[in-house]
């Protein structure tokens, strides 16, 4: 489906898990709000350490929005989101009933992705992943972990033979990024590419 060809008020999961690189989630997060996307939000616990740990204080939990919206700005407003708690296997987005149309894992720890790819449902993130899968809808796995393992390569290969789309955490240098921010809206460009988005959070290619 071509970029923005659906409706604007689009609904998706949107996970944040206990890998490095909390920027790219939250970037991510941002960047469907000012789309004015309904995000279903679901943290784990060790993602809410690497919120704080790598973004600071102001960007625990219980203050996310306002931090989107200082960093971001206001357009964050634009968009809705519904949190979670990733032990309430009762939550909405634990069943197939549910309206969203996609799921973006980002950043997906080693695992989380094990437990995606083993179809597990220990938790909501991994629960409403399975979802997706059985279901046939998007899903976005943006794992990071250097070096990997063998399990863990052939757990990315399970995920993507299930359906997912597997973006590893790796952003590009031909855009000649300036600081941080710049490599997390490659990322969050990227996600939003496949999501059917238009954007211009990097430059196009022109070759
Ligand atoms: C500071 C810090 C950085 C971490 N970075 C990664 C990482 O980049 N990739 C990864 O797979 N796990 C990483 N971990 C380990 C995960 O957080 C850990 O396996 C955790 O159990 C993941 O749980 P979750 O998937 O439910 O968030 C890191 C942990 C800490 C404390």
């Amino acid at each position: 489906m071509s970029a923005d060809e659906r409706s604007p008020s689009r609904s998706l999961v949107l996970a944040i898990t206990g890998a490095s690189g909390a920027i790219y989630g939250t970037r991510t997060m941002a960047a469907l709000l000012e789309r004015g996307c309904h995000l279903e939000v679901v943290v784990s616990e060790y993602g809410r350490r690497l919120l704080r740990d790598e973004l600071g204080d102001s960007a625990s939990i219980d203050r996310l929005t306002d931090y989107l919206v200082l960093k971001y700005g206001s357009g964050v407003r634009n968009g809705t989101t519904t949190m979670y708690s990733n032990k309430d296997l009762g939550a909405k987005i634990a069943s197939g009933s549910q309206g969203c149309e996609g799921m973006v894992v980002v950043p997906c720890s080693m695992k989380t992705l094990a437990g995606i790819a083993h179809g597990l449902s220990r938790n909501l993130v991994e629960r409403a992943a399975d979802v997706m899968l059985k279901e046939r809808r998007p899903l976005i796995i943006v794992p990071r972990e250097t070096p990997m393992s063998l399990p863990q390569l052939r757990n990315m290969v399970l995920c993507a033979e299930a359906g997912a789309m597997i973006m590893p955490a790796m952003p590009a240098f031909y855009q000649m990024p300036q600081t941080l921010d710049d490599l997390a809206d490659f990322m969050a460009g990227k996600i939003l590419s496949a999501l059917g988005f238009a954007h211009e959070l990097y430059p196009a290619w022109k070759g």
